[in-house]
């Protein structure tokens, strides 16, 4: 045996400061989303397979090569959740949630897979703040999920922060687009690149996707989605619009907003940062009308966003979570004061203190040292000459008994 094992390509640990960001992000998360109603909810981290190729879509790079799927045999294929909405919209009907007051708001802080190559920015295992509210098709839900993201990113302190926003109406007018985009596409082949062409079947809406030139320039002057939207799609739309304008969000509208996966419908959006590289997009999300009856439940509209907590860090200027209060260290002084000390930490934190023991084997003024160095409100010194207690703020020492330490650290503290 020989070599050091490493952490798989495209994952992390999470460690010191980048583990007190997050508690912070979390916090945030938390307040903005709990406020306006979203409870959270956990889903499984692995799922049918079949649940992110109806629901995400097969056409998808998402499905078609992103996926870490397990064969489990007679027991089915199961794959690495790669995000979260198709598992939300699972278990909305699997618990029935329909019967409770629509819509459900759900929020959710978990990791996703996705085999992609990794680079600044993009992991193969990553995390997300998502939101999902199902069950209204009202303008109203989709303006206020939008400002939820964004006033997360504020709260934050994300730089350079851009939202863009669209509308791909419904999956008829949208039927009827693509064809127009597939014969338009096709007229103009020779001018476009090689993997535009070869999706032109599958999904020729990528195509505005592309930074191929020759592409580009043919897609300045393809037919445009917003321009053939229903007028109940862009009325809807328009109401988003004004809704945001209301509440004083700026966005621009982009009508060639694509989104990598299939089950969007009506309002899609995108938060990007400048400070971010080539992946741009922080957070992004939209409706999803058409995704409940995809995988099996009646139709049920839906819209929500994910924002990815790496890029969220990557572009938060600071952020940390105040260092957690420490009431107690305890330090003794040679080995027949340890028990004594042990018992007397756990008795603190017991009583609801925040309590530390010297565990490291140092000196008595080393272990001093290192309470002054975490912090510590209270030092409590076992000697052999007797138990003295210190306060830190003061630097008062006072000799005590040692069953009274919770007695007087408690006249302060609590
Ligand atoms: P998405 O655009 O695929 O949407 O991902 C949302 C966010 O997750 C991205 O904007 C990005 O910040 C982050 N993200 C995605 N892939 C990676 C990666 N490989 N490494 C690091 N970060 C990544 C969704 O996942 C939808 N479920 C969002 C949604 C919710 N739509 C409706 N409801």
């Amino acid at each position: 045996m020989s070599g050091r094992i490493q952490a798989p390509r495209g994952t992390y640990d999470v460690l010191g400061e980048d583990a007190s960001a997050r508690v912070a992000l979390e916090d945030h998360a938390r307040r903005i989303l709990e406020r306006a109603g979203y409870a959270r909810i956990e889903t499984p981290v692995f799922e049918a397979t079949e649940l992110f190729a109806r629901g995400v879509g097969e056409s998808t790079d998402v499905v078609q090569k992103e996926m870490y799927t397990l064969d489990e045999g007679s027991e089915g294929s199961f794959t690495l959740r790669p995000e979260g909405t198709a598992p939300v919209c699972r278990a909305y009907l699997e618990h029935g949630m329909h019967k409770l007051p629509q819509p459900v708001k759900l929020w959710y802080l978990s990791s996703f897979f996705r085999r992609e190559r990794p680079q600044k920015g993009r992991f193969r295992q990553f995390w997300q703040v998502g939101a999902e509210a199902i069950g209204s098709d009202d303008p109203a839900v989709d303006a206020e999920a939008i400002l939820l993201l964004s006033e997360l990113l504020e709260a934050l302190g994300c730089r350079g922060v851009r939202l863009r926003i669209g509308s791909l109406g419904t999956p008829e007018t949208r039927r009827a687009y693509r064809e127009e985009l597939q014969s338009y596409l096709r007229a103009h082949e020779a001018e476009l690149a090689e993997e535009v062409v070869a999706r032109i079947d599958l999904n020729p809406l990528r195509a505005f996707d592309s930074d191929h030139r020759g592409t580009q320039a043919v897609m300045a002057g393809a037919p445009r989605l917003l321009d053939r939207l229903t007028d109940a799609d862009a009325e809807h739309f328009a109401t988003v619009c004004a809704l945001l304008a209301a509440a004083d969000q700026s966005y621009e509208v982009d009508d060639t907003l694509v989104r990598g996966l299939d089950y969007y419908t009506r309002t899609v959006f995108e938060f990007t940062s400048d400070a971010l590289g080539a992946q741009s997009g922080v957070g992004g999300g939209g409706r999803y009308d058409g995704l409940i009856e995809q995988i099996g439940g009646p139709h049920t509209p839906g819209i929500g966003w994910a924002s990815g907590v790496e890029r969220m860090l990557l572009t938060a200027s600071t952020l940390a979570a105040a260092p957690a209060p420490l009431d107690l260290y305890v330090a003794y002084a040679t080995e027949e004061q340890r028990i004594a000390a042990f018992r007397l930490a756990a008795d603190a934190r017991r009583a609801g203190y925040a309590a530390r023991l010297e565990l490291g084997g140092r000196s008595l003024k080393g272990q001093l040292k290192q309470a002054g160095n975490a912090g510590a409100r209270y030092v409590a010194i076992l000697r052999e000459d007797g138990t003295f207690l210190r306060d830190m703020e003061t630097g008062d020492q006072q000799q005590v008994e040692i069953d009274t330490v919770m007695h007087h650290i408690g006249q302060v503290t609590l």
